[in-house]
């Protein structure tokens, strides 16, 4: 098979690769469409490597046909069409991954549609609603509100009763989460966010935090917290350091999380998969839920399609086709 290989000089090539055989709880999947995540930039940068086991082929996310079942798979057949979560190996024309970490393409979507679903809405339910425990009607403050994680999240609180103010990079960016369903934001651009979230969430604060930023918002957001809050954080956009006024935790009673997808285990993942089944993909066919996708590119195109990303441009996902080859 094909697949996107890094070269020494960091440049992406589509070149022939040995094709992966599925183990006994796996399927191995036809790859037609594939998207993009920050995790990759930084897997192909050399500052993220893939957890032990993992295919080291980019790609967290896919969606096709699956072509080969493991002995031990009954939930799925060959031919059924899929999108899954992976913890590596999606730019590529054929995926092994477990087959619990797998779901339907939602009816009447495309593959580069199911493509860009699973990851980002993976990432908002697990961090809003398991690891924060929000309940409806409480506030959440999400930086990176255009991103692939951040649309998903929109969409998500939307639904479920939770109040949202994104921190965006422009005003075009901002109308966007505000026809997602944000009630508010600002732009990072124009300074601080402290003053307009304690302005839109009052003295009570926000209860949720989702944060990819890191070390140069903590303090802001520590502040910004309810009792109870929780600051779950995603990634390190802005830093990996920043000074912690203990005191704060304590008498907020706040729960500082730090939480990765990629590196959980194969259950917890599994868990995950089976609660979005249940309570997110009916969405996608009623419509309440939406793919957000800014651009495709052909996986031939990786190069530029990383580059866009990069660039910090994008509204929602960049997915990359793997049948037009
Ligand atoms: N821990 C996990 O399990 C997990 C899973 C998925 C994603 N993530 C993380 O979540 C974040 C979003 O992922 P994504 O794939 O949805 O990203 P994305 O669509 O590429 O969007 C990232 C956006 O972040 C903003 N940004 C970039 N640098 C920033 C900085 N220094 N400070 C503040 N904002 C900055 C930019 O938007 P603006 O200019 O509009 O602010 C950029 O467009 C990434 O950090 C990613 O690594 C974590």
């Amino acid at each position: 098979m094909k697949a996107i290989v890094i070269h020494a000089d960091k440049s992406l090539h589509w070149e022939e690769v040995p094709t992966p055989t599925p183990g006994p709880d796996d399927v191995a999947i036809r790859v037609h469409a594939t998207a993009i995540n920050r995790a990759d930039l930084m897997q192909r940068a050399g500052l993220y490597p893939p957890p032990p086991g993992a295919s080291t082929i980019l790609g967290l996310e896919c969606a096709g046909e699956i072509s080969a079942l493991g002995a031990n798979v009954a939930q799925w057949k060959v031919g059924d069409k899929v999108c899954a979560l992976l913890a590596g190996g999606g730019y590529a024309e054929t995926v092994v991954c477990p087959a619990r970490h797998v779901l339907p393409v939602p009816a009447g979507f495309s593959f580069e549609q199911a493509a860009a679903l699973p990851e980002v809405f993976a990432t908002a339910f697990l961090n809003i609603y398991m690891e924060a425990h929000t309940q409806p009607g409480q506030k959440v403050l999400l930086h990176a509100g255009a991103s692939g994680v951040g649309t998903a999240a929109i969409q998500l609180c939307q639904a479920l009763g939770n109040p949202v103010f994104v921190t965006v990079g422009d005003q075009h960016k901002l109308d966007t989460c505000l026809q997602l369903g944000a009630s508010a934001g600002h732009l990072r651009t124009g300074g601080d966010f402290e003053s307009a979230v304690k302005a839109w969430a009052g003295s009570e604060g926000v209860h949720t935090i989702l944060d990819p930023v890191g070390g140069n918002y903590f303090e802001q957001n520590i502040r910004l917290l309810a009792s109870d809050g929780h600051l779950v954080i995603i990634g390190l956009m802005g830093g990996r350091s920043a000074p912690l006024d203990i005191g704060r935790l304590l008498v907020k009673r706040i729960r500082v999380v730090g939480s990765t997808l990629r590196s959980r285990s194969d259950a917890s993942k599994a868990d995950l998969i089976a609660r979005l089944r249940t309570e997110v993909w009916p969405g996608f066919s009623t419509g309440r839920f939406r793919p957000i996708i800014h651009a495709r590119y052909p996986i031939t195109q990786a190069e530029q399609a990383m580059a866009d990303v990069a660039s910090n441009g994008t509204i929602g996902k960049v997915v990359m086709s793997v049948t037009l080859m």
